[in-house]
């Protein structure tokens, strides 16, 4: 049996939890500092690490207390300490660090993009989410990523793929801020596109070679901007465009079009990709693994059902409050990491950069 303590702070959330086996959340404490970066319309770094080095404490206390552990009795303290932001992580990583070393227990690093994909198999009940079959087809959705992965084992990932603009979160959150939506964005553009509809506008898919893996959505992201706000008159050299109104000024039932019409091109960008590796390899993968903050997503959970069942592969996908950063999924990825010895040190580096 192991019981890991794990700390997240790589972007706007503060988060602990303590994980038994690597499978049983028996805490998961979330600080979110979205009321701190609203009126900024995105994550200020500066204020992000300022707000963790308050909160880190107690949150790592709530996350002990609702676990009703003692520190004593934790094999190891992990955390997210790459990719992220730099003055971010450096607060867990050093939190994490003076913790491992006064309890002198082992800390263990974690790549947070791993870790999004081990959340699949996190559950809040003894019974466990189940083991995965692997090989894998792994899905990264978030803010920061969009990736896919061949994975041999929740260590082994393989990527096949990635974007080369913006991560299809960030698309949601740029679609929220143009609508005057406010951050983030993605779960308001997901509750407003119910109600709007997805035919109201044809937004392009992605202009990349037919056997590409990679993503994009930048032309997206400027097809909605366009709709939004009209087209705009062509400026004289070294003037912006001046458009023909303000997203925010649309009705409400526009905006769901406008959402609804734009969630239905974002699935479908990355259900093309999932397509075509299903294609280039058919017989390959056992299981379609999904993690990420856009794995919350209702339109894409239900496509993802569907694309599972017919090619036949068993649909892991987060429960609900293992989507978005969390720490357990930190402390579940570590029990793989300690079982197979991959354990740090004190000289354990954070890094703005995945390895994946
Ligand atoms: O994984 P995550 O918490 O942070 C990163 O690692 O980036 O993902 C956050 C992203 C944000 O862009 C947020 O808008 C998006 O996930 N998101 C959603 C939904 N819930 C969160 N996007 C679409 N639909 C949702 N329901
Ligand atoms: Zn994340």
């Amino acid at each position: 049996m192991t019981l890991i303590l794990g700390i997240e702070t790589s972007c706007d959330e503060t988060a602990a939890a303590v994980v038994r086996d690597g499978r049983l959340a028996l805490s998961n404490v979330i600080a979110s500092q979205h009321d701190l970066h609203e009126e900024y319309g995105g994550v200020v770094p500066e204020l992000a690490s300022r707000a963790h080095l308050e909160r880190l404490l107690p949150v790592v206390r709530a996350a002990m207390r609702e676990a009703d552990a003692r520190y004593a009795d934790l094999d190891a303290v992990a955390v997210g300490n790459r990719p992220g932001l730099i003055g971010a992580l450096l607060v867990g990583v050093a939190g994490a660090k003076a913790l491992a070393w006064s309890l002198g227990k082992p800390i263990i690093g974690v790549d947070h993009l791993e870790a999004h994909l081990y959340a699949p198999m996190l559950s809040r009940d003894a019974g466990g989410a189940g083991d995965i079959v692997w090989p894998a087809l792994g899905l990264v959705v978030s803010g920061g990523h969009t990736s896919l992965y061949r994975c041999a084992s929740a260590l082994e990932l393989a990527k096949l793929g990635g974007t080369i603009d913006d991560a299809v979160g960030e698309a949601y959150d740029k679609v929220a801020a143009l609508l005057g939506l406010g951050h983030p964005g993605g779960p308001r553009v997901d509750a407003l596109a119910q109600t709007g509809d997805d035919r109201a506008h044809q937004f392009p898919l992605s202009r990349l070679e037919k056997d590409s893996l990679d993503f994009s959505f930048s032309g997206l992201k400027t097809a909605v901007l366009y709709a939004a706000r009209g087209q705009p008159e062509r400026p004289s050299p070294g003037e912006a465009p001046r458009f023909l109104r303000d997203g925010a000024d649309l009705s409400e039932g526009e905006k769901a079009d406008v959402c609804a019409s734009f969630q239905r091109a974002a699935v479908r960008n990355v259900m093309l990709r999932l397509e075509r590796a299903m294609e280039r390899w058919p017989r390959e993968f056992r299981t379609l693994l999904v993690g990420g903050g856009v794995s919350a997503n209702s339109r894409l959970r239900a496509e993802l059902a569907t694309f599972a069942a017919r090619y036949g592969l068993a649909l892991r996908i987060p429960a609900m409050e293992f989507c978005l950063d969390n720490a357990a999924m930190i402390a579940g990825l570590a029990h793989e990491r300690l079982i197979a010895g991959l354990v740090d040190d004190l000289t354990l580096a954070a890094s703005p950069t995945t390895s994946r």
